[in-house]
């Protein structure tokens, strides 16, 4: 799947949007503060590195994070409507899927994704980024806090739990919080299974959106692996602000 550079653009203005009506000073300040500084980095980049993951596009971050903000203010609604009591607030539940991902961006000066250069593995394995191994490990949920912290952008308790536990059980490390019996170790907010449903909902979307329709085909995968359809109109005006040349070139590498 593609996403035109007007898409890219207009789920970067949406994404942004989102900040200024949720997030209340003074970290709409700090937040849109972050994110205009990080700007073309994190309007372009994919939400996963390989295509047989998820949103392993140009764009594929931003389009990710806005179906996640959606798909958690919508689910929160079915918990209000079956009696889920309110122990968060709507600001809370916005700014934890805003930037449950973050940490996916890497470092503020050394970021995570690289376009492939390597034709084989992105024709064969549908590796159509690297992996910035200069970078340290880190989860990308602790990646995402550190990245707030380093920002002076404060986060609630509520908020802290639902960005490190929003892949719930996928990952082992989170289970003290979430296979405890005792009712005093269990989390004491919702929040926390709401962005996971949120995130597990929008990936496996997106998983369909890319790979379904594939299925039904009987071409080979490696076919299915070209990228760019229309690089015209993927470097339009729309992208016309972004300075770094690496970053207007990637899109041709890819
Ligand atoms: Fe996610």
């Amino acid at each position: 799947m593609n996403l035109s550079a007007e898409q890219i653009q207009s789920n970067w203005e949406k994404m942004l949007g989102y900040i200024n009506a949720y997030i209340s000073d003074p970290r709409r300040e700090k937040l849109i503060e972050f994110y205009k500084k990080h700007e073309e980095e994190i309007m372009l980049m994919p939400a996963s590195h390989k295509k047989a993951y998820h949103n392993s596009f140009p764009g594929g971050y931003v389009d990710h994070v806005n179906r996640v903000i959606e798909g958690a203010l919508a689910t929160n609604k079915i918990w209000v409507e079956f009696g889920a009591e309110q122990n968060y607030t709507v600001e809370e539940l916005v700014f934890s899927a805003l930037n449950h991902d973050l940490g996916k961006l890497g470092e503020e000066d050394n970021y995570a994704h690289i376009p492939s250069q390597d034709e084989w593995r992105k024709k064969n394995l549908g590796e159509m980024y690297q992996f910035n191994d200069s970078i340290a490990f880190m989860s990308v949920p602790e990646r995402s806090i550190k990245l707030l912290v380093d920002n002076d952008i404060k986060l609630t308790k509520n908020e802290w739990l639902a960005i490190r536990l929003h892949d719930g059980l996928y990952d082992p490390a989170n289970e003290p919080y979430l296979k405890s019996f005792m009712p005093e170790l269990k989390p004491r907010t919702s929040l926390i299974y709401i962005v996971h449903q949120a995130d597990l909902m929008a990936a496996r979307i997106e998983f369909e959106k890319e790979w379904l329709p594939k299925f039904g085909k009987k071409e080979s995968k490696v076919k299915n692996f070209k990228v760019t359809k229309n690089k015209t109109d993927l470097k339009s005006k729309a992208l016309g602000t972004i300075k770094s040349e690496g970053l207007k070139n990637m899109l041709d590498s890819l």
